[in-house]
């Protein structure tokens, strides 16, 4: 992430900018109150260091909805034609006006080119600052805040840019933004200060467990108390032998010091899939990331142990999984961390080129090689499951946006990104509900949308159970049992195209009866979760012992493996994967694909949430897969 002095140089050189002296400070990104678990605790050091990082404006970016539909949508002549990752790098990387513009601004404030680096993608712009320097070029004032965990975070309540600036710079970093990676060794990163929260993004994610099972029932009678992987095969008709294995694989993300355990993974392939037994995933490392052992427990092993017991389980032995295992132990990793890794428009320069010496190609400025120079730390896999989220309201609608964009880029790669919805119903992340004010309160009763899930770029998976007393054979339910399956509509995010006809179903047949204050009764904003897989119930081997495991956690994993399973049949024959597919499973060609789910809802914030009806429901999406059915009409396509 360094950039080459020439570079530097060249960029300064073809400054455009006119009079950027006379060009007024505006306000930037504001927020509103201090995330759960943060308070204030004192005005920053002046001298102290902080890295300021400019996420500078894309190219085109305003037009990557477009370009993700035209290879998504079943109809588009051009579905399935993914892009490749220099092709990306190309459309979208900053103009060298936007980064000539902030560096001249630097500049011009004292930060002279030495000190300021364009990273490898050319997204960023990154120089060292004193807290006193960063106060007088972005007009703020820098504060540290202390988590309840002790840990500290250091950020302003808004900040300032110049007119000229602003339309070149997405959000600047430490601002605003509270996206802190809490680290383990201060203890809980959970917001309600319970022992719950796993790693981190998205405090207060992780799945819940009852406790350890005494006798394994493993019955297909029995999925209503337990489920197994026979249990989510006979819901979900998954009966399938991967065929082109060596051109596929299923990605899990993990963020340390979550970690799984080889001995938990061996335990339930014994009992589950004995092909397995001593079998890893395949690990890649990202920002330091490894399997820690040497803190163990439900908190820190079960939701990796749950992810990869299934997702293996359900793949087969036949088909490799790739864990990104992101960060280390002291810094942990955020998701920006793990789409810095994965995003392939980061180059590493493969093919012998020296990173230190060699040029950016293609060629920034034209005129130089254009040939593709297609590369990324980490190889993206085909479907990527991650069951971690921030609610939509602990980040600004700028870095959200950004974020989202960056999950776009994967879709245009053909890569199916898929998250958890949240276990809380319509409340956040803990059972945080938000106030008039904007503040999060246990006993707020405004909704509470989670991040990712609102972004209209992924697809967010809720959560089912066999409801008690019933089999497989029987419909599910909306999961009512421990956790409630995370739902309803962005406060950021404008309702995508190809979900209006399913969601305005919904609206104008099922019109929720709450006042529109406490939920975003605009009609026009996005609505998730897209799908939902069984969430209750799971049995799991979590150091040593089987447990049970409720959450959206276990939804999203076992979709993912279902897509991989979907994505080894068109492999085989020729086809591209299927992507982003949310334009495909919204379309009228897949209707009735999806097990409509109709009983059930998601309650929180002192209501009852939203109720799961014919069609879609912001609780189960368009439901639960059926396997055979999502096969069969994704061969049909081309
Ligand atoms: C799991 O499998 C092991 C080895 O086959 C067996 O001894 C054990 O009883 C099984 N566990 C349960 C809870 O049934
Ligand atoms: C916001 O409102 C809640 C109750 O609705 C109140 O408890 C809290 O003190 C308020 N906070 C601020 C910063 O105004
Ligand atoms: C929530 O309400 C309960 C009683 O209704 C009250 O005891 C408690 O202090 C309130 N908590 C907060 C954080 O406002
Ligand atoms: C509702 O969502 C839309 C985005 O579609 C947003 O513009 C609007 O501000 C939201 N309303 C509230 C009250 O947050």
């Amino acid at each position: 992430m360094r950039l080459l002095p020439s570079f530097v140089a060249l960029a300064l050189g073809l400054l455009v900018s006119a009079d950027p002296l006379l060009s007024p400070y505006r306000v930037h990104e504001r927020r509103g109150h201090i995330p759960v678990g943060w308070s204030y605790d004192r005005k920053h050091d002046s001298t102290a260091a902080i890295p300021l990082r400019f996420a500078l404006k894309q190219n085109n970016i305003d037009a990557i909805g477009d370009y993700l539909m035209a290879v998504s949508q079943p109809e588009s002549e051009g579905y399935g034609k993914h892009w490749s990752a220099g092709e990306v790098f190309r459309k979208f990387s900053p103009s060298t006006e936007s980064i000539g513009a902030v560096l001249a601004w630097l500049e011009e404030n004292g930060f002279d080119s030495s000190r300021a680096k364009l990273t490898r993608n050319r997204g960023w712009i990154e120089v060292q600052a004193t807290v006193e320097e960063a106060e007088r070029l972005l007009q703020t004032e820098y504060h540290v805040y202390g988590h309840e965990t002790g840990q500290e975070h250091v950020a302003c309540d808004s900040y300032h840019l110049p007119e000229h600036v602003q339309s070149h710079v997405d959000f600047v970093t430490p601002t605003v933004h509270f996206d802190a990676k809490i680290s383990k060794r201060s203890g809980s990163g959970s917001p309600d200060g319970t022992a719950r929260s796993v790693g981190q993004p998205g405090h207060g994610t992780s799945p819940k467990t009852t406790g350890e099972i005494q006798t394994l029932l493993n019955q297909l009678e029995s999925c209503d108390k337990q489920i197994t992987p026979i249990c989510l095969r006979a819901l979900y008709g998954l009966v399938y032998e991967p065929l082109a294995a060596s051109k596929n694989s299923y990605g899990i993300v993990e963020y340390t010091p979550q970690a799984y355990l080889q001995s938990d993974l061996d335990m339930f392939h014994s009992n589950f899939s004995q092909g397995l037994v001593g079998v890893a995933p395949e690990m890649v490392s990202i920002d330091g990331g490894y399997a820690q052992t040497q803190y163990t427990g439900f908190e820190y092993n079960g939701e990796s142990d749950l992810d990869l017991e299934y997702a293996m389980n359900l793949v087969t032995a036949a088909q490799p999984i790739t864990l990104y295992q992101a960060g280390d132990m002291v810094e942990g990793a955020s998701f920006n961390n793990f789409l810095d890794a994965i995003d392939g428009t980061y180059c590493t320069f493969e093919g012998g080129d020296d990173p230190t010496q060699d040029a950016i190609y293609p060629d920034p400025y034209g005129g130089g090689y254009e040939g593709p120079e297609d590369c990324g730390t980490a190889k993206p896999t085909n479907v990527i499951s991650t069951s971690y989220s921030y609610n939509e309201a602990d980040l600004t609608p700028f870095y959200t946006a950004r974020q989202c964009a960056e999950y776009a880029k994967l879709g245009l790669m053909g890569v199916t990104v898929l998250y958890s919805s949240g276990d809380y119903g319509v409340a956040g992340n803990g059972g945080y509900c938000l106030t008039p004010n904007g503040t999060y309160s246990l006993n707020g009763t405004i909704f509470n949308p989670s991040f990712p899930g609102t972004c209209p770029y992924i697809t967010s998976v809720g959560a089912t159970q066999v409801n008690p007393g019933s089999t497989v054979y029987d419909p599910e339910g909306a999961c009512e049992q421990v956790i409630y399956s995370g739902g309803g509509f962005s406060n950021y995010f404008a309702m995508p195209d190809y979900q209006k006809t399913a969601v305005e179903y919904y609206l104008t047949n099922y019109y929720p009866q709450y006042p529109p204050n406490i939920w975003n009764a605009s009609g026009t904003s996005r609505g998730f979760p897209d799908i939902a897989a069984n969430g209750a119930n799971y049995v799991v081997a979590i150091d040593g012992t089987f447990n049970l495991v409720y959450g959206t956690s276990c939804s999203s994993p076992v979709s993912g493996a279902i897509l991989t399973m979907v994505n080894d049949a068109r492999l085989a024959v020729g086809k591209s994967p299927i992507g982003f597919i949310n334009p495909t499973i919204y379309s009228s060609s897949f209707a009735g694909v999806f097990n409509d789910i109709t009983m059930g809802g998601n309650q929180g914030c002192g209501t009852a949430g939203y109720t799961a009806v014919p069609g879609w429901d912001p609780v189960t999406g368009l439901g639960t897969p059926n396997f055979p059915k999502l096969i069969a009409k994704w061969l049909l396509l081309p």
